[in-house]
């Protein structure tokens, strides 16, 4: 079974660049589910009903989210309706649900999405409560399970690893919009740090550079923008299961809307 998983998609070049490849990359690596960061798809802040149902039909499965999942309202509706997830670690009060259960050719794939404490709003202690969850999830005869760790901070992606990575298929770091070198499959678990996103490359983070800028340069804020013209990069994480769930070999995706395509392997041995 192959999984793609594409980091946090940002504002319209985000969502324009997933019109313009997936479907082709789709059919070209014979994915079986596409699953996308969409904590930020709708302008940089949250996820509209309409942005979702544009993501599903430029061939998204499911989607994931983080610190801007209750941007919009719509969200609400669209966690009841639609295959959208938010971080589990959530106070139990909080609107949707952090785990999405996949069918891919008769077998459950659990898509799970949690959320890290540094620079974070308060939510449940992630590292206490994983392995707990995913002890039901085999418990219930579940062994392709891939984690979204929401996350600021690279040592609790990291950690994380450690903590679940011999029982988990996949775990993808999302948030920082930055995407590292760090692809691996180590004891069958797909690893990186983040995926980085998928949108403006030459902005900040994705937004325009001029609030940021202005923020750090001067410490006056403002409201982030995205731009409408900008150029853009599609970031994407391949990964193969064999049929006990585990990861056996891994590629990440790179393409510039102006510059040839860029891949990075990482096999088991
Ligand atoms: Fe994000
Ligand atoms: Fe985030």
């Amino acid at each position: 079974m192959k999984i793609g998983f594409i980091g946090d998609i940002v504002g319209k070049p985000g969502r324009l660049i997933i019109k313009r490849h997936l479907k082709r990359l789709r059919e070209e690596h014979f994915l079986d589910l596409v699953i996308a960061n969409s904590e930020n798809a709708s302008h940089g802040f949250g996820l509209t009903a309409k942005n979702c149902e544009e993501l599903l039909g430029y061939g998204i499965d499911v989607m994931t989210g983080g610190n801007h999942s209750f941007d919009k309202k719509e969200i609400f509706e669209l966690f009841e309706t639609h295959p959208v997830i938010r971080p589990m670690n959530y106070p139990l009060s909080a609107p949707g649900k952090g785990i999405y259960f996949a069918d891919v050719n008769g077998i459950k794939v659990a898509v799970l999405n949690l959320m890290g404490h540094y620079t974070m709003p308060m939510v449940d202690n992630p590292f206490t409560m994983i392995s707990g969850v995913v002890a039901s999830l085999k418990a219930e005869g579940i062994t392709h399970i891939v984690l979204d760790m929401h996350a600021e901070a690279s040592s609790e992606k990291n950690a994380l690893l450690h903590i679940v990575g011999e029982e988990v298929s996949a775990i993808l770091g999302t948030h920082t919009h930055i995407g590292t070198d760090d692809l691996q499959v180590i004891g069958g678990c797909c690893y990186v740090t983040d995926v980085g996103l998928t949108g403006c490359r030459d902005g900040v983070i994705g937004m325009d550079k001029a609030v940021p800028l202005k923020r750090f340069l001067s410490g006056l804020g403002g409201h982030h923008n995205i731009p409408n013209e900008c150029q853009a990069i599609f970031q994407m994480v391949v990964f193969e299961m064999n049929e006990q769930g585990r990861c056996i070999g891994a590629e990440k995706i790179k393409i510039y809307d102006d510059a040839p395509k860029v891949v990075t392997s990482a096999w088991m041995d």
